[in-house]
């Protein structure tokens, strides 16, 4: 039986994938910790922990016998070049004190499997920006980028020196309704719906014709549950996984909206995110994910606006807030 610890669950993609997992292997299984003192999306289990407290981490693993860790806490894009040092703190000894435990338990025969999300940021201003391979040319510019390369190595050493059991995604922006984002360079993305039903023109803070990866929430939910539950023998990847959702610019999402609200407009007002984006891909070639996992997009950019549109509860937060880069 799995039991399953996801750290970072009040995060926008921790408190989907703890409701996608409690579906799959039973809400009584999955254990949803956040360094905040509640349960914002209703969990049954629910504790409260500091990824970087390796004691307390190795109390609650021990506690309700963790065979599956997924590691979401982490300082964004955004939000980490407004504190440097922060963001790598909590990126890589966050990281670090999951393997580290994943080594001794291992060595212990109680093995833990471990889910860590890498990026598109990873990359950088000279890697081939169109159908990005899965090995290239990794250069990132950003605090965030620098963690999660170096993250990347870390999982890769901890499986080839220790035979830890990690697995990882390099997640393309993700745009989701359910709880807001948590201060990337995609978050426009989000932003824009809001903007649109509230009736209100979009101030979108990356130029129009900016091409990012980009997947929608139930397509990153289902390749991350898929990664895990693949037999390890058919995983060539140790480091993170290239996957591709969909790819569009500013431009092409807001014709998309004005396509069902033909009221919506938008302006440019780029700011530093800029910069960030300029330096990511525009697209990502996942050939090798297909091979070892099947995966397979399934949701392309009329089908996520139609449910963007329907979903995006406009009264919960301001788009002032989502826009912001804190
Ligand atoms: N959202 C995206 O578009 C995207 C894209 C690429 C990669 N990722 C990666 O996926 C992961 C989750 O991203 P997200 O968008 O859900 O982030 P988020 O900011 O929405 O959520 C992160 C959560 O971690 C919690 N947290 C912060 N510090 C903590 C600590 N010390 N101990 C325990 N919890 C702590 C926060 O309270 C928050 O609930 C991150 O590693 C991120 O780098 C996200």
């Amino acid at each position: 039986m799995e039991r399953i610890l996801v750290i970072g669950a009040n995060g926008q993609i921790g408190s989907e994938l703890v409701e996608a997992l409690a579906t799959q292997y039973g809400e009584g299984n999955i254990i949803a910790a956040d360094i905040s003192p509640r349960s914002l999306y209703g969990a049954k289990v629910y504790e409260v922990i500091d990824v970087l407290d390796p004691v307390r981490l190795a109390a609650v693993v021990q506690h309700y016998k963790i065979t599956q860790v997924y590691q979401l806490a982490a300082l964004l894009s955004a939000t980490g070049e407004q504190a440097p040092l922060k963001a790598w703190t909590l990126n890589m000894d966050g990281l670090l004190n999951i393997l580290e435990l994943a080594r001794l338990r291992g060595e212990a025969g109680k093995p833990l499997k471990i889910f860590w999300p890498s990026s598109i940021a990873a990359f950088g201003p000279n890697t081939p920006a169109q159908n990005t391979p899965q090995f290239t040319v990794m250069d990132p510019t950003t605090i965030y980028g620098i963690s999660k390369l170096a993250g990347e190595r870390l999982c890769e050493y901890y499986f080839q020196k220790y035979g830890v059991d990690v697995r990882s995604i390099r997640y393309p922006g993700i745009i989701s309704y359910k709880s807001p984002p948590g201060g990337g360079t995609t978050d426009y993305a989000i932003a824009i719906f809001h903007a649109a039903l509230r009736g209100e023109s979009y101030s979108c803070f990356l130029k129009a014709e900016t091409t990012l990866p980009m997947i929608y929430m139930p397509d990153a939910i289902r390749a991350t549950i898929a990664l895990m539950a693949t037999p390890a023998a058919q995983l060539s990847i140790r480091s993170s996984y290239n996957v591709a959702g969909l790819s569009f610019n500013p431009r092409e999402l807001a014709q998309a909206i004005a396509q069902k609200l033909p009221e919506f407009s938008i302006h440019y007002a780029p700011d530093s995110r800029q910069e960030i984006a300029a330096s990511w891909p525009q697209s990502l070639d996942d050939t090798v994910a297909r091979k070892d996992w099947n995966w397979k997009a399934e949701i392309d950019l009329q089908q996520l606006v139609k449910d963007m549109l329907k979903n995006v509860q406009v009264d919960k937060t301001e788009v002032a807030t989502l826009n912001a880069a804190a």
